[in-house]
């Protein structure tokens, strides 16, 4: 199985989005139902939309990766770099549960983390939940560290906050 990974653009919008809604209603059924309520899920899902696509993706400072499979799009990671302060956050990062397991993660991942150090940044933080066990294993693995215990931040729900320093 070939990964590509390449920067989103126009004509890959929709797919991308219906990509993103299944990934994740399927990452609520899974890993955040009991933790993480419906209505923020649906809060979430609410914020997929083309506009929202679009301006992540003209934003000079943000970064919006797609990884394909076969030809097919198998999910994306974006975030933002906060000004010239060589701080990124990343603010999303899911794979299609068709292609879960595949190495696609991880390829977005260290895709962005070279991307970002080309950009000189130094540090690199994301929020995540200890519930979602496959990003919160892909994250360690590629070396973040969690750095705080966010006790009842979004709908009331524990986060982690999770960073890794670049070299
Ligand atoms: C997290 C996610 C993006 C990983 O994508 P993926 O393509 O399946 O991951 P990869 O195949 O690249 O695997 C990379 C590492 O992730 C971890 N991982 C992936 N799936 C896992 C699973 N089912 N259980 C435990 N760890 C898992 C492993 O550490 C794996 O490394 P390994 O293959 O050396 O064991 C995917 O599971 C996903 O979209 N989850 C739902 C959305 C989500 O939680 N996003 C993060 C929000 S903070």
């Amino acid at each position: 199985m070939s990964i590509t990974v390449r920067a989103l653009e126009e004509p890959d919008i929709d797919e991308t989005i219906q990509v993103m809604k299944e990934a994740w209603t399927y990452a609520h059924e899974t890993w955040e139902k009991g933790h993480y309520p419906i209505e923020a899920h649906e809060f979430d899902m609410s914020l997929n939309t083309h506009e929202r696509y679009t301006a992540s993706m003209e934003y000079e400072l943000g970064f919006f990766f797609i990884a394909e499979i076969d030809g097919k799009i198998a999910g994306s990671i974006r975030g933002e770099i906060i000004g010239a302060s060589g701080f990124a956050m990343i603010r999303n990062i899911a794979v299609h549960p068709d292609y879960m397991e595949n190495g696609a993660g991880r390829a977005l991942m260290e895709h962005a983390l070279e991307y970002l150090k080309a950009q000189g940044c130094h540090k690199v933080s994301l929020h995540t939940q200890a519930v979602l066990i496959p990003a919160v294993n892909l994250y360690l693995k590629i070396g973040f560290v969690p750095e705080a215990y966010l006790a009842k931040q979004w709908w009331g729900c524990d986060f982690i906050y999770m960073s890794i320093w670049l070299k």
